[in-house]
């Protein structure tokens, strides 16, 4: 057996082996710069981890795992220009590195290479694959579009940040999840409760997401902390403080919402300071678990190796008390 040590090991090796060619060096030289930053190659782990779990070959699920890593790189290049975000895995974001055409056209290309990638998949599964993969990546797009429209809005109920980030961040661990599982042959239903048990884990994924970026420790997160904060973003944490703000608490956030210039680190501990106090972060890592519950659940229900499935739940669980 595997550990996910291995899984890991084999996308990296797959990433640095990857060639790209030379011209126009501005197209390509952002790709290899993302790719090369690291990251905690997840989807990939998990697509190759499901084929593995139905006994499927692994070696035939290695391009499109690289498929699902390339296209989630390609979503990060994009987010980082829609979020403004200066810092991504500890470096500087490639919009920030180069400039905003630089980091659409780059992010363009690798789309594209994801679907070659992915297309490397047999034939008899093939229009099954991409129809999966690009079901995931217009939801992608779907989520991104709420999230940004969110920011504007005032009042997002729970249940539209939940369809929110099932969209943006959850699909993908399920399609990613769903494809390996297809590559190692599962049933119907075996696929249905693996899709099951990634998406529960993206929502959870994401609920940590939010959190560290509030919470997270500068010099482990990579990213800018508090970036949600100055963006605005209804993330579940804001959702619920402005749910149980009352009073003082009630105006200022208010104000903090509405204020344009405000100076961030100042608003970022002002509106962390009234998370604290409502203890809004508790009510997050509840729902976080709810949702890892879920997932653990579904995993539960497939028939396969007992050893596998513990080293699934194991990956999980190390996913949501993450630094990073
Ligand atoms: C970041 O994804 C985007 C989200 C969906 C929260 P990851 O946290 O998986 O990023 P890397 O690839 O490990 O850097
Ligand atoms: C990102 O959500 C989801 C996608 C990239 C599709 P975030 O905007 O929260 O991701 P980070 O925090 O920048 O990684
Ligand atoms: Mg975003
Ligand atoms: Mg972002
Ligand atoms: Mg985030």
């Amino acid at each position: 057996m595997y550990n996910i040590a291995h899984f890991q090991d084999l996308i990296n090796k797959e990433i640095a082996e990857k060639q790209y060619p030379g011209n126009p060096i501005e197209l390509y030289e952002p790709i290899r710069y993302i790719m090369a930053l690291g990251g905690k190659r997840m989807r990939p782990a998990l697509l190759l981890m499901a084929c593995d779990l139905f006994e499927g070959s692994i070696m035939k699920a290695l391009k499109p795992a690289l498929a699902v890593e390339v296209f989630h790189n390609f979503t990060l290049m994009h987010d980082d220009i829609m979020d403004k975000a200066p810092l991504r895995r500890g470096s500087a974001t490639v919009h920030e590195k180069w400039c905003d055409s630089i980091a659409i056209l780059s992010g363009d290309v690798m789309l594209v290479e994801a679907y070659q990638l992915m297309m490397q998949v047999d034939d008899a599964i093939l229009r099954n694959v991409l129809n999966i993969f690009s079901e995931t990546a217009t939801a992608v797009c779907e989520g991104q579009q709420t999230d940004m429209n969110f920011e504007s809005l005032q009042d997002v109920s729970i249940r539209d940040y939940i369809e929110m980030i099932r969209l943006k961040t959850a699909v993908l661990l399920a399609g990613s999840m769903k494809i390996g599982a297809l590559i190692g042959n599962a049933s119907a239903d075996d696929a249905e409760q693996i899709h099951r048990f990634g998406e529960n884990l993206g929502l959870a994924f994401q609920l940590q997401d939010d959190i560290l970026d509030v919470y997270g420790d500068p010099e482990k997160f990579g990213k800018q902390v508090g970036g949600d904060i100055i963006a605005n973003k209804k993330t579940f944490l804001l959702i619920k403080a402005l749910e149980q703000a009352e009073e003082l608490d009630k105006e200022e956030l208010a104000y903090w919402l509405k204020e344009e210039n405000a100076e961030p680190e100042i608003k970022v501990n002002a509106v962390t300071e009234i998370y604290n106090r409502l203890g809004v972060r508790q009510l997050a890592e509840h729902q976080m678990n709810t949702f890892a519950e879920k997932a653990l659940s579904a995993l539960e229900k497939i028939p396969a190796n007992m050893e596998k499935k513990k080293q699934l739940r194991a990956f999980a669980e190390q996913l949501l008390i993450r630094e990073n």
